[in-house]
């Protein structure tokens, strides 16, 4: 997925892959993330997606202090466009429901965006600081259609 997403060196994806799979295996084996896989009559992985939960803070409308973050979306380059990304989210987001959260959190990349607003996402205003400037991450450019370029005179 970082691949796709982000302007990243060889050595920084090895790095954030191992970093990854320890963080994951143990929040795998406490409960604290699920993992949701889509895979083919022959049992190959097509998509694939992720919920933690994300320890959060009581508002006023809205009293859990955990909240489902959908995050490592991902599918095959050659099954997209087939909904396995839609079912995913879907998956996600009734899996959530039936434990009684309020709320489904993400970070939508420019590929996924489309299909969150679809199903329902709306952008909130997070604000972010990078304190290690020099570590940071580029996203890949991604051409605007023309009619929304502002152009110069
Ligand atoms: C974002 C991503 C997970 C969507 O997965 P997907 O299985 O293609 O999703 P769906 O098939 O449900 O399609 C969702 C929408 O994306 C469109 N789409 C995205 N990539 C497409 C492709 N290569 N070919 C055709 N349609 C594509 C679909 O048309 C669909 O829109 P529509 O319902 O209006 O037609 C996938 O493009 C991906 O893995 N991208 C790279 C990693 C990434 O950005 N992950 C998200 C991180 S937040």
């Amino acid at each position: 997925m970082w691949e796709e997403i982000a302007s990243l060196t060889e050595a920084q994806l090895e790095a954030g892959d191992l970093a990854y799979r320890r963080w994951a295996r143990t929040r795998l084996r406490s409960g604290t993330l699920v993992g949701f896989i889509v895979e083919s009559a022959s049992g190959e992985a097509l998509a694939s997606g992720c919920l933690w939960l994300l320890p959060t803070q009581p508002r006023p409308m809205w009293s859990g202090a955990v909240a489902p973050y959908l995050m490592s979306m991902y599918t095959e380059p050659g099954h997209r466009g087939e909904g396995h990304g839609t079912r995913i989210v879907r998956a996600a987001i009734r899996w959530s429901r039936e434990r009684g959260y309020g709320m489904v959190l993400l970070h939508a990349s420019t590929a996924g965006e489309r299909l969150y607003s679809k199903e329902g996402f709306e952008r909130t205003r997070e604000m972010r600081l990078n304190l290690l400037p020099g570590q940071a991450v580029r996203p890949r450019r991604v051409r605007k259609p023309l009619a929304r370029r502002r152009l110069r005179p």
